[in-house]
């Protein structure tokens, strides 16, 4: 179970390098120094974050022939330190990415329903979520899932693999979104 489990973890970190962050690179492409760099700290990351003794969860969506992956989501219990009313201890959406060959077939969706899924379990009421105010297309995702914009984050850093291919940290501005995941029929309509 251990090493199943070490397995899975790895492979979608494999996974969300190979679609994350090769969409980030300037030139279109990582290259094999980048790559090696970024799956490094990536299992490193998943390990933190979803290995069996901690709490986070990892929702996996896979192929239907092969069951090769296809798409990650993670979550886990954390601080929102952003936005109008910080919060402590709530559940917050990160590391969702769909293979590029999947996307635009509900793949995305489908991974945000499992892990509200998950939160439910949980039996908390809000998810939470921090997207890059440039990400377009998983703003609208998110929007279309029923997630509010609640507050920014001006401090944030993420990484870019630079076209002369070095990795530089750079300063990123990201919007915390949520969204009412139980609660009353009329509490949910309105998000409030
Ligand atoms: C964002 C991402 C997860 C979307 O996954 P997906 O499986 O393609 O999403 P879905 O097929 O479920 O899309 C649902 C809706 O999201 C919006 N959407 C998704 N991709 C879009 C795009 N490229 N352009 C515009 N809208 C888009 C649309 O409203 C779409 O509905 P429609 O297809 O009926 O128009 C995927 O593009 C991805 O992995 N991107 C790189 C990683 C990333 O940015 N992750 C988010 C980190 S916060």
């Amino acid at each position: 179970m251990e090493n199943t489990y070490g397995t899975l973890v790895n492979d979608c970190a494999k996974f969300f390098v190979d679609s994350f962050w090769s969409d980030k690179a300037e030139s279109g492409a990582l290259t094999t120094g980048q790559r090696s760099s970024l799956l490094r700290r990536q299992e490193a990351e998943f390990r933190n974050r979803y290995g069996l003794s901690r709490s986070g969860r990892l929702v996996v969506a896979r192929s239907s022939g092969v069951g090769e992956v296809v798409g990650v989501a993670g979550v886990e219990i954390g601080d929102v330190v952003a936005g109008k009313s910080p919060m402590d201890d709530v559940p917050i959406m990160s590391n969702l990415a769909v293979g590029k060959q999947s996307r635009r077939r509900g793949v995305g969706g489908k991974l945000i329903n499992g892990v509200e899924n998950v939160v439910t379990s949980w039996g908390s009421d809000w998810l939470y979520l921090y997207v890059e105010t440039t990400n377009a297309k998983a703003i609208k995702l998110y929007k279309k899932k029923g997630y509010r914009e609640c507050g920014l984050d001006k401090d944030a850093k993420s990484l870019v693999p630079l076209e002369n291919g070095g990795l530089t940290s750079k300063k990123v501005v990201c919007k915390v979104m949520r969204k009412r995941i139980n609660g009353s029929f009329f509490q949910k309509l309105f998000n409030t």
